[in-house]
């Protein structure tokens, strides 16, 4: 699947079918997130494939998201921020963990979806539930929870934000892309 296609096909799916997805797809997108930059190239994500039912229906319990409990399998990010803190002090390495997070996370979301394999980036969670459940270390944190299956739903029309909304030119606010009516040729002035 090409870049472009799979970033604009991505969709947060909720509904699953009842067969279980290929697990070694699913270890091939976690395998993607270990591409993603890092700062000083401090590795700080963990990884928890599951595929036990009682488990992931414990998930949906702890998430209060119903679809969570109705996938085969689900994947846990996890970051442990120490070696980030201790590089860059504890304000920089906490943003920088929660960034490189998200920067494996979408690569891992760009792989599942270039094997048409469907997910739902799940944030809202119990956490101390969750690492009970799971016996995840105290100083760990879990940054988000994928349950992943087979789509069994159409999402409705993407909101994708108009460019020109929030694109500026050399100064915050200063916007060139609007004097451009064709929007084939968006192209801002001078260029
Ligand atoms: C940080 C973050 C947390 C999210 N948490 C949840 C969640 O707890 N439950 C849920 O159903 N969707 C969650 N989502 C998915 C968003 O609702 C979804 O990405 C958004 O509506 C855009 O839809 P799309 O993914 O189909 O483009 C989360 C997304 C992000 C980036």
């Amino acid at each position: 699947m090409q870049l472009d296609k799979a970033i604009q096909s991505r969709r947060s799916i909720r509904k699953y079918k009842s067969r279980t997805p290929s697990w070694k797809k699913i270890i091939e997108a976690i395998d993607a997130a270990r591409y993603a930059p890092m700062a000083g190239n401090n590795f700080t994500l963990k990884f928890i494939f599951i595929d036990d039912d009682e488990t992931i229906k414990e998930m949906g319990k702890w998430t209060s998201q119903e679809f969570v409990s109705t996938a085969k399998s689900a994947v846990v990010f996890i970051s442990n921020p120490s070696r980030l803190t201790n590089a860059y002090g504890k304000k920089n390495g906490e943003v920088f963990c929660r960034q490189q997070a998200g920067a494996g996370i979408q690569n891992f979301l760009l792989k599942l979806e270039e094997y048409r394999l469907a997910t739902c980036w799940v944030g809202l969670f119990n956490e101390n539930k969750i690492k009970h459940l799971l016996g995840i270390p105290e100083d760990h944190q879990i940054e988000a929870i994928f349950p992943i299956g087979k789509s069994n739903e159409t999402p409705g029309k993407r909101n994708v934000r108009d460019l020109n909304s929030f694109l500026y030119f050399n100064e915050y606010g200063k916007d060139r892309m609007k004097t451009i009516s064709k929007p084939e040729g968006r192209y801002p002035e001078g260029y």
